[in-house]
């Protein structure tokens, strides 16, 4: 039989095929999950989201989305597709599965009324043709603790290691209250606090220390590893920060000065911070903190209206958006936004508005990570007059870049 792949079926999987399901996530990733990987991403995905095509009894490809909320500026949530777990076999690449499956999960998106759909990209070149553009630009820090210092410190006196089963009884409640001072952030069932705290398996460690939980009650908290590495009988070692939420400015200080003295290491890094971080400016010496990109947070608004009303606003204002979205067709056509008091209303107008962009590109501005006034010189927006870039800006602005801190 040729390769057909229109004869394929697509849909979800069973309980029974999960572990030829998973198996499949792990092929197309290039390993073998083991039992407890299995049962992990069980506990993590509804099954009616984890999508396979069939070539007979054979997975030839998967993909899948976790049921997230998502948090936006003004402090409000609404319900996000994180989509994740994209592969196709070697042998059936390039034969448009990546569309029949994506098309699935947004359509299945659209009927479960989730306004937004999220992911992070392994290959930056996919995703912006399904309408899926950077909304959280990220950023990957390292510090030099041997000749940099935090220059006004409050002192660790409040922070203690603690165990698992405190952290998943603390550090959910000061997510939650991270989650209202910034947008972009994802929402954590039991499940996914069981995984960022619990699951810790050897093979994951990479020679690093078991994961450290590091609480300051009420107000912050932080995961980490470290690195033991002598040069010549001195000590080089790293501290790898995973996640560091804090809801006040000491509280966050405290915590960077926590990682900044651990002894027997001489940086601190974190792979995927907002690009705001306190960090930058805490620090008595800026040059010896690098920040360089990382993995991006991707938003796609799944239902246009439904996304751009959900969110506060910095500004009043009116604009007309006219959009293309080759994936979501209902998304596509002139969108007049209107703001009064900080609140929008969103509806379909004729003819052209004052902004032509993509679907893509409005995601890119729609937690205020992104300025319209860089996508236009990026040429991938374009206005009928400079005014209403300044005014789109200042309507998307927010205080604090959005960010998530957890890939997914
Ligand atoms: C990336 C991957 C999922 C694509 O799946 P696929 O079924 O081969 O993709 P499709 O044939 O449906 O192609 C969909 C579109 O994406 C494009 N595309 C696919 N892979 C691409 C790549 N690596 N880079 C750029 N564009 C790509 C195709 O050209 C096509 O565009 P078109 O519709 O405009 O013609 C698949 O190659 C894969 O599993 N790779 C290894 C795992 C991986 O990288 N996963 C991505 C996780 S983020």
């Amino acid at each position: 039989m040729g390769k057909d792949a229109d004869r394929l079926e697509l849909r979800s999987v069973t309980d029974d095929e999960f572990p030829a399901f998973a198996r499949s996530v792990g092929r197309n990733f290039g390993g073998e999950p083991s039992q407890p990987r299995i049962e992990r991403l069980r506990k993590l995905i509804d099954i009616d989201r984890a999508f396979a095509v069939f070539d007979g009894d054979r997975i030839v490809a998967n993909s899948g989305a976790y049921t997230f909320d998502v948090s936006l500026p003004g402090g409000t949530t609404r319900g996000c597709a994180g989509v994740t777990i994209v592969g196709v076999a070697t042998d059936w690449r390039r034969r448009g599965l990546l569309n029949r499956m994506m098309r699935a999960i947004l359509d299945q998106a659209r009927e479960r009324e989730e306004p937004f759909a999220a992911l992070y990209a392994s290959e930056a070149m996919i995703y912006g043709r399904f309408g899926f553009g950077i909304a959280a630009p990220h950023v990957e820090i390292v510090a030099d603790t041997t000749r940099c210092r935090i220059e006004r410190p409050v002192g660790t006196d409040d922070v203690s290691l603690v165990d698992v089963p405190t952290a998943i009884a603390a550090f959910p409640a000061i997510h939650e209250a991270a989650r209202r001072q910034r947008a972009g952030m994802m929402s954590w069932t039991d499940a996914w606090w069981r995984t960022v705290l619990e699951y810790d398996p050897p093979d994951d460690r990479d020679g690093r220390s078991p994961r450290l939980l590091a609480l300051i009650p009420d107000r912050g908290f932080m995961t980490y590893r470290w690195k033991e590495r002598f040069d010549h009988m001195t000590p080089n070692g790293e501290v790898e920060i995973q996640m560091l939420v804090a809801t006040d400015p000491e509280a966050e200080s405290a915590l960077w000065e926590f990682a900044f003295s651990i002894d027997l290491t001489t940086k601190v890094s974190s792979f995927m911070r907002p690009p705001d971080d306190a960090l930058l400016h805490l620090v008595d010496n800026r040059a010896l903190v690098q920040d360089r990109g990382s993995e991006h947070l991707y938003l796609r608004l799944v239902d246009l209206p439904a996304a751009l009303t959900a969110r506060a606003y910095s500004a009043d204002g009116e604009v007309a958006f006219t959009v293309t979205d080759a994936t979501c067709p209902w998304n596509a056509g002139t969108w007049r936004l209107a703001v009064t008091d900080g609140t929008a209303t969103c509806e379909k107008l004729d003819g052209h508005g004052d902004v032509a962009l993509d679907v893509a590109e409005l995601a890119s501005i729609s937690l205020g990570g992104v300025r319209l006034d860089h996508l236009v010189r990026g040429r991938r927006a374009s206005v009928r007059r400079a005014e209403t870039v300044r005014l789109v800006d200042r309507m998307f602005a927010t205080e604090r870049a959005p960010w998530n801190p957890n890939e997914f």
